[in-house]
């Protein structure tokens, strides 16, 4: 099934529209897990499973998604997933990302792909991102949503100051924040570089102003500074 075939049988509800990852995204999704071949694939935050039902269609395996509100979404992901054909293949696990994630190391699951677009706070995604370290086999991909938003990037910013075993993977897409573990963790006990930076805080507040703030004339000025933050 190509991204377009999903595309067009994928639901949304409008009011919801930007909940899901965008389609340009999941085309790139579509496209890498199929290029590198990953197979063990796992996610948090399944919304409308775009993510989901992009990764499955290319990797043809079972997928493991983690998210304790799906109620709230009409199980609109599930649904979505059953209208492609590929219900059979994934589990979906009705638990917030930091019980479900133990439980999975605890099951000496490993993983070649994980994704993470849960819970967008800083803590939340630091759990989620310290879990799927664990979780992540040797050589395996891990990929971050909203790089906009400063918890993002600011968990982005800890791997890139303190772990030398992961290398960015570079995208063309400025949301996603792509990694590739290639070697052990080599830190020692008392290790830690500093990665709080102004640019988060400026990027995050540039881009939430964009899109809530009134005055155009700012708007157009911030445009044109977001340009020079990007990426
Ligand atoms: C932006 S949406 C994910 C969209 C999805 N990747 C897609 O492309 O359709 C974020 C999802 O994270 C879920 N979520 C929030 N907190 C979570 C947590 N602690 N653990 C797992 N999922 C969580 C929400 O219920 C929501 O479905």
């Amino acid at each position: 099934m190509t991204p377009a075939e999903i595309q067009s049988l994928l639901e949304v509800p409008s009011h919801q529209s930007s909940t899901p990852i965008k389609v340009e995204e999941a085309e790139f999704l579509y496209q890498f897990i199929k290029d590198k071949n990953c197979k063990r694939t796992l996610e948090t935050g399944f919304g409308f499973a775009r993510s989901a039902s992009h990764i499955m269609a290319a990797s043809e395996a079972p997928h493991i998604v983690i998210d304790p509100y799906q109620s709230n979404y009409n199980y609109g992901g599930l649904k979505n997933i059953e209208k492609i054909g590929l219900r059979e293949q994934i589990t979906l696990i009705e638990k917030s990302s930091h019980i479900a994630l133990p439980e999975l190391l605890n099951e000496n699951k490993s993983f070649d792909f994980i994704f993470i677009d849960g819970d967008h706070r800083f803590d939340g995604c630091f759990v989620d991102y310290f879990y799927a370290d664990l979780l992540l086999a040797e050589k395996g991909y891990l990929l971050f949503h909203d790089t906009w938003m400063q918890p993002i990037q600011l968990v982005i910013n800890f791997i890139r100051q303190n772990r030398k075993d992961y290398i960015e993977v570079p995208t063309p897409l400025p949301n996603f924040s792509m990694w590739q573990k290639v070697a052990k963790d080599g830190r020692g006990s008392m290790d830690h570089s500093g990665f709080y930076t102004s640019k988060s805080w400026l990027k995050h507040h540039l881009i939430y102003w964009l899109h809530n703030g009134k005055n155009k004339g700012l708007k157009d000025g911030l445009k044109s500074l977001k340009k020079l933050f990007s990426k």
